[in-house]
């Protein structure tokens, strides 16, 4: 079982930017986090953060044949990406969208997703909890549960 996480833009930032947001733990922190709960359970999980969307898309595409699912924050451009949404269908690997915060609960503009029409699920308000949740969903569901 081999899960690859994608964290889009600004979360290079995670610890500095808005911790009241997204918490004072950093990226390298969530990473550990994630790694900490795979690894007893056999996943096998790799990380790619970038704040360029056609790398997000190069990354997805990627993917392909070399991942069984895919984890994905894309930050921002869950709100702006067309391009992003397309290549996750164009993959067609399954993939969980995840969101640090609760993105129903703040502006406007946060509460249209792109991705989440093309994602299996969508997990999003627990923090680095989200990743947890998506990993288990992720499995699951690779696993025909
Ligand atoms: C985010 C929510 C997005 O609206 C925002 O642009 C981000 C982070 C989250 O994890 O809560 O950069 O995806």
């Amino acid at each position: 079982m081999k899960i690859l996480v994608i964290n889009g833009p600004n979360l290079n930032m995670l610890g500095i930017r808005e911790p009241e947001i997204y918490g004072d733990g950093t990226l390298e922190d969530l990473i550990e986090y994630v790694v900490d709960y795979c690894k007893p359970r056999d996943i096998e999980v790799a990380f790619f953060q970038t704040n360029h969307e056609g790398e997000i898309i190069d990354t997805i595409q990627g993917a392909l044949e070399k991942f069984d699912g895919i984890i994905i924050n894309p930050a921002a451009y869950t709100h702006t990406s067309i391009a992003i949404a397309d290549a996750i269908k164009a993959v067609n690997l399954p993939a969980v969208e995840v969101h640090l915060s609760d993105i129903t609960a703040r502006e406007e503009f946060r509460k249209n997703s792109y991705t989440a029409p093309v994602c299996i699920a969508t997990v999003a308000g627990k923090g680095f909890n989200s990743y947890l949740d998506a990993v288990e969903i992720l499995v699951a569901w690779i696993n025909g549960a």
